[in-house]
């Protein structure tokens, strides 16, 4: 299972690289806005730190535009990954995008069919929202469920990110799911490796090595 920070805070994105664990990072306008940098320098920077796909949002909402501007963010770094809202200007961009060896993630993805239909255009990644879905109470891993039943049916090699992750419970259901990635928040990331027996394990075996004779 791949893992993408979900941020575009230079700082985290160094830290969680230097853990070792880093796949990937996702951004969006909001988490952009956040960071008070000028956007095109701002995605360099983390394309650099960044081995892996760094996605990157399109804010045009017709074909065209889409195309045009996502042809120039894919030119800011090889690692780019341009993200486009599901609809069906979107679908129409792509198409065209894909066959030029862009890769796309569908973004803002809240139904199976969405899923389904950028797949069947050409996206390289989905990503379905699970918590915004959970906020208005529906199960939002039923929707990462459905999607990945979909794709393996018919073979569909589309990665599904497990997206808008609020705690370590939804990365634990993404993974039991099979997702092929989950894009975390870096305060979700620092609460998985954490567990309360591994402190008190560790402090034990502090407090014993000190009783230790050392010569
Ligand atoms: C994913 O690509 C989005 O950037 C993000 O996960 C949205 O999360 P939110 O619902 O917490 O804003």
């Amino acid at each position: 299972m791949k893992f993408f920070l979900d941020t575009a805070n230079v700082k985290q994105i160094k830290e969680a690289a230097d853990w070792g664990i880093l796949d990937g990072v996702t951004t969006n306008p909001s988490l952009i806005a956040k960071e008070n940098a000028k956007f095109e320098d701002l995605i360099k920077k983390i394309c650099h730190i960044v081995l892996g796909p760094v996605s990157v949002e399109s804010v045009s909402t017709k074909a065209e535009d889409i195309i045009e501007e996502s042809r120039k963010l894919a030119a800011l770094a090889d690692n780019i990954v341009v993200k486009i809202p599901i609809c069906l200007e979107g679908l129409k961009a792509t198409k065209i995008l894909a066959q030029e060896g862009i890769h796309i993630n569908t973004t803002l993805i809240f139904s199976s069919m969405q899923a389904l239909l950028a797949a069947k255009a050409g996206t390289r990644y989905v990503s379905p929202f699970v918590g915004r879905l959970d906020d208005i109470s529906h199960e939002g891993m039923n929707l990462v469920d459905e999607i990945v039943t979909i794709y393996d049916n018919y073979g569909m090699d589309t990665e599904i990110i497990v997206a808008s992750i609020r705690h370590p419970l939804h990365v634990v259901e993404a993974a039991m799911i099979g997702a092929d990635i989950a894009t975390i928040p870096f305060g979700v990331i620092e609460k998985l490796v954490k567990h309360p027996l591994t402190d008190i394990g560790m402090d034990k075996f502090l407090s014993d090595w000190k009783k230790v004779k050392k010569t």
